[in-house]
């Protein structure tokens, strides 16, 4: 099965060749797929900032423990949540939902104020853990799309958050940084690569009940 393939050939890579980019068409088939990704409600709480410029990525890796795939891959994928998720956020995905299906306003009173009742039944520290939790699905979908699309990535947590709010202007945007991804291509080099994976056994994972 080629997906099961692709899934064997990705992993995690530590070091990038940093002469290889991606194209255009590989950048933009990352954005839609990400796009794509499931959320609770639909609401994905998070914004994704694509850092390509090389003295931000240069601060941003002195914040990542000097991680080299920060500076190396092609592109930096930093996921950040709202950290103020709140009932205009939900007026604002009720009023694209109404433009997007064609049904008037006044029709999705009622939906909106359920989505309204879910997020605020929510404390503001479990809002934001539950914004993370969607922004990781979306990681996730970044993470498969490359490994379909022959492209290297990265998932990264090592890294401070507060380093990465400042240096990227999140705090002012009410985003905190919780996730990132590199991306790009493999170095010949990077002895990972030919490491063989340590994952459960099927029968350990899963119980059939
Ligand atoms: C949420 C998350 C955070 C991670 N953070 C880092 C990181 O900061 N640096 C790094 O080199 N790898 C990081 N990894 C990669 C994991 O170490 C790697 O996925 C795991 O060892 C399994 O190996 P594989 O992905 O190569 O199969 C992270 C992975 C995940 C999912």
């Amino acid at each position: 099965m080629i997906l099961i393939e692709q899934l064997k050939w990705r992993y995690a890579t530590k070091r990038f060749d940093p002469n290889r980019k991606l194209t255009h068409e590989q950048l933009h088939t990352i954005l839609e797929a990400v796009n794509l990704s499931a959320s609770s409600l639909g609401l994905q709480p998070y914004r994704i900032f694509v850092v390509e410029d090389s003295e931000v990525r240069k601060d941003l890796r002195l914040a990542a423990r000097n991680q080299s795939q920060v500076t190396d891959a092609s592109h930096i994928f930093v996921f950040a949540v709202k950290t103020n998720l709140s009932a205009a956020d939900v007026a604002e995905f009720v009023r694209r939902v109404s433009q997007k299906r064609g049904i008037p306003l006044e029709e999705l009173a009622e939906y909106q104020n359920r989505l309204i009742s879910s997020v605020e039944s929510r404390s503001i520290e479990n809002r934001t853990a539950w914004a993370a939790r969607q922004a990781y699905i979306a990681l996730g979908f970044l993470l498969v799309t490359c490994a379909v699309e022959n492209i290297d990535a990265c998932p990264m947590e090592g890294f401070s958050p507060e380093e990465f709010d400042r240096i990227l202007g999140l705090t002012e945007k009410g985003l905190t940084a919780v996730v990132m991804a590199a991306v790009g291509f493999r170095s010949s080099g990077d002895k990972y690569q030919y490491m063989a994976k340590v994952r459960h056994e099927i029968s350990d994972l899963y119980s059939f009940v």
